[in-house]
């Protein structure tokens, strides 16, 4: 079993140490996976006698963690290389590091076509970091994007370097199996696999004598959770979900992201059953229509999901329910459209994340559909999905108005030093005056206003 706060006092010495030439600088793009990601990197170069500067001007490593989901990200990212340009101009002998998704995506391509990269890392391979860097340092450009079948970091307690103390990220399985059409995620990040459960725990637990007070269980499809072993006996996502809860019972427990097809109404027996589990699921749809869901291989129809949505709405009246959805996705016409319109009406998600689609190299839909709806419709149809959600969010939050609900107070708002943020079990963030609250406590509050971006509240 690893020992959270060994690792923990390890790593504080090391973030003390002066060595010469090894201040690292990381930026972090995409998913809540890559933010984790992020920390388990510096905890391998932490033990290197690294240490962390939040300048990049002094930095004698570069690194960006990075996202290949959408073009745009990858664009962005591109535009951040010209930042770290900058830097090398000055500094000659900082090393500039690639790692994540593009990583994997672009390979030896990234170093051809960047020549400020030194180094090119997927996500599978950190641990290889520290030869690659004096492989680097030794003047030759050293790349690494093996991906692995087993890895998952299980035993390396992450530095969270850029945590607010409350709440932590705790990442449960690598990879995605399900190969959605549109998705690069299963070539960037490989097979699906899961960690071992005592290793979950035992972080959970360091995070818990550290004070923490929320902990998000993170993998791309955390319903495919399972931990088999010859003379172990099998955990499941829900069982899982069972033992995080009563390890921590102190502590909210979250996690991230469901899958229609695999979610179990065992699943929401346990977050039902236990006061810990926060009411809140994010249930990415993609779409309301199930020609278009078929054509993106997701694995269920409209009527499925519905039936899931429903299940969820009868284990737990409360709970929030949020989506992803893609608009403009290969051949969608505008009857396809408006079901996406109708299912997010149905559901009155709380809240939405929503993408034109973007055609990724690679991926079925490259090689096999023709990326056909004009940019211009693929806009028009975000904005009416954009303008409903905003409607749908509004009135989801006026019938808040005059509840009462435990938030947990996050730290200082950024308007006034005198009000607090804090979120509520569904994910909502609340602004109140601050009273004698704190960050990291548990307190009722009662709603008084919604508006389009905040929510207000006050002590009860
Ligand atoms: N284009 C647009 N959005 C995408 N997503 C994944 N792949 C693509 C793509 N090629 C969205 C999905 C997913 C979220 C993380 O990103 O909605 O759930
Ligand atoms: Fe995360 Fe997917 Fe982006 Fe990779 S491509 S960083 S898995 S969102």
């Amino acid at each position: 079993m690893i020992d959270a706060k060994k690792y923990t006092l390890d790593n504080e010495k090391a973030l003390t140490n002066n060595k010469a030439n090894n201040k690292v600088y990381i930026e972090t793009y995409g998913c809540q996976m890559n933010v984790s990601d992020s920390e388990v990197v510096m905890a391998i170069l932490i033990k290197e006698d690294y240490q962390l500067t939040e300048l990049m001007e002094e930095a004698d490593l570069l690194l960006i963690n990075t996202c290949s989901i959408r073009e745009n990200a990858e664009v962005r990212i591109r535009g951040r290389l010209g930042e770290f340009r900058r830097v090398k101009r000055i500094r000659k002998h900082a090393i500039v590091g690639v790692i994540g998704c593009m990583a994997e995506r672009l390979k030896e391509k990234l170093v051809q076509q960047e020549k400020l990269v030194d180094i090119v890392v997927g996500p599978d391979a950190y641990r290889d970091l520290p030869n690659l860097i004096a492989q680097a340092e030794g003047g030759q450009k050293a790349i690494n994007v093996l991906l692995s079948r087993e890895e998952t970091y299980a035993e390396i307690a992450p530095v969270r370097y850029a945590s607010n103390g409350i709440s932590a990220f705790v990442s449960i399985m690598r990879g995605c199996d399900n190969m959605c059409s549109y998705c690069v995620v299963p070539f960037t990040r490989g097979r699906e696999r899961s960690r071992e459960p005592k290793t979950i725990l035992s972080e959970v637990q360091g995070l818990l004598d550290d004070g923490y007070k929320e902990v998000t269980l993170l993998g791309q499809n955390v319903d495919k959770y399972k931990w088999e072993k010859e003379n172990e006996e099998t955990v499941s996502f829900a069982q899982l979900l069972k033992l995080v809860a009563k390890q921590a019972p102190q502590m909210r427990i979250r996690f991230s992201t469901s899958y229609p097809q695999d979610m179990t109404d065992e699943v929401l027996k346990i977050m039902a059953s236990h006061k810990n589990i926060c009411k809140h699921i994010h249930f990415p749809a993609q779409s309301g229509n199930s020609n278009v869901l078929e054509r993106m291989k997701r694995g269920y129809t409209r009527e499925w999901y519905m039936s899931r949505v429903e299940s969820i709405r009868r284990h737990m009246p409360d709970c929030a329910i949020t989506c992803d959805i893609i608009t403009g996705f290969c051949d969608e016409t505008e009857e396809e459209h408006q079901d996406t319109l109708s299912l997010m009406k149905w559901a009155e998600y709380d809240f939405s994340y929503m993408f034109k689609y973007s055609e990724r190299p690679n991926t079925f839909a490259h090689r096999n559909m023709k990326d056909n709806v004009p940019e211009e419709v693929k806009s028009r149809r975000l904005t009416e999905i954009i303008d409903l959600q905003h409607q749908i969010s509004r009135e989801v939050r006026q019938k808040d108005i005059g509840k009462i609900f435990e938030i947990l107070v996050e730290g200082t708002s950024k308007k006034s030093e005198e009000q607090m943020h804090g979120r509520t079990s569904q994910n909502q963030t609340v602004i109140f005056p601050k009273g004698s609250s704190k960050k990291g406590d548990f307190i009722k509050i009662k709603i008084t206003k919604a508006t389009q971006t905040t929510i207000m509240g006050e002590i009860v």
